[in-house]
């Protein structure tokens, strides 16, 4: 497939992680030259990246760097003014069924159930009902509410409501899930629950997943390889590789020797990239 022979030589020349090291068809994301201005300011200038099927990137930089933008233009969100993206070798024009969003702000239809929310997405998308019924089942047990299927979103916390998306994205067993900053909004024990979740959930269905985050930490603990984007304009520069194996918990991660200098590599580029931004969570 052309878009995985791209893994070889991507744009910037750098070394692609794991690269086609699954079976597995499509989920790749190849971003060649892109750019996006807002008025006379390139947000996003000739960024190019590529992610391999399965792989899961983090993506760091301080505001205002462009990583929505980026994350839009990989949804098919915001127009793409120069260059192209491409997921599993399709051009991306608009919203592909094959990509799942998780934004800060959950998303959820406030008048369904928690099972519903999970559940529908899938129906629409001609999974037949019982098979439904089970994968919405199987994500919720996973991240904990199976019992509260029969409640509405309001009646959540806020972790309680991210949960019930993460499930929802990824029970759709989409190629890509694109989450931009999902626990930003969560109190710091939540978000490290939410973290051992994920991993757990993302060990289960293995999507390729591109995740911003503001958190240093976060990122090393979720990511197989973390982005550094620089501001002004926004591009890559940073590409790290994180050599830590999975299944991974967030204190294994935190005990590995290679988790301090990963901490201080990237904080270096962040402070070298910008004084605008820096860590929230
Ligand atoms: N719709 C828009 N119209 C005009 N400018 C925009 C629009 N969306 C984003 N921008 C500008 O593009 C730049 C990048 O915004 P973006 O939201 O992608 O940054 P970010 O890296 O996600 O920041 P943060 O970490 O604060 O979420 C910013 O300067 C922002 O003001
Ligand atoms: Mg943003």
């Amino acid at each position: 497939m052309a878009s995985v022979e791209m893994a070889s030589a991507p744009g910037d020349g750098r070394r692609v992680v794991g690269a086609g090291e699954s079976g597995r068809s499509g989920g790749d994301i190849a971003c060649s030259g892109l750019y996006k201005w807002y008025g006379d300011s390139a947000v996003v200038a000739g960024l190019d990246l590529y992610v391999a099927q399965n792989q899961f990137v983090c993506v760091v930089g301080p505001s205002g760097c462009g990583k929505t933008t980026l994350l839009r233009m990989m949804a098919g969100l915001a127009s793409i003014d120069s260059g192209t993206i491409a997921i599993s070798g399709r051009q991306v024009n608009g919203p592909l069924p094959s990509v799942a969003v998780v934004f800060q702000h959950y998303g959820l239809f406030p008048w369904k159930t928690v099972f519903n929310n999970v559940a529908l997405p899938l129906r629409a998308s001609g999974v037949a009902k019982g098979e439904a019924a089970r994968r919405a089942n199987d994500a919720l047990t996973l991240v904990g509410l199976n019992d509260i299927g029969d409640q509405y979103p309001a009646q959540l916390s806020g972790g309680m409501k991210q949960r019930v998306g993460l499930a929802r994205a990824l029970a759709i067993q989409p190629e890509v899930v694109l989450l931009d900053e999902p626990f930003a909004a969560v109190d710091a024990q939540t978000r490290e629950i939410l973290q051992e979740e994920l991993l757990a959930l993302w060990s289960r269905y293995q999507q390729t997943a591109v995740f911003v985050t503001h958190s240093i930490d976060e990122a090393i603990t979720l990511a197989d390889r973390v982005i550094v984007m620089g501001t002004k304009p926004g591009r890559i520069v940073d590409d790290i590789e994180v050599p830590i194996g999975r299944p991974r918990s967030v204190a294994s991660v935190r005990r590995h020797e290679s988790y301090t200098p990963l901490r201080e590599r990237i904080w270096d580029q962040l402070r070298g990239s910008s004084t605008a931004g820096g860590e929230r969570g």
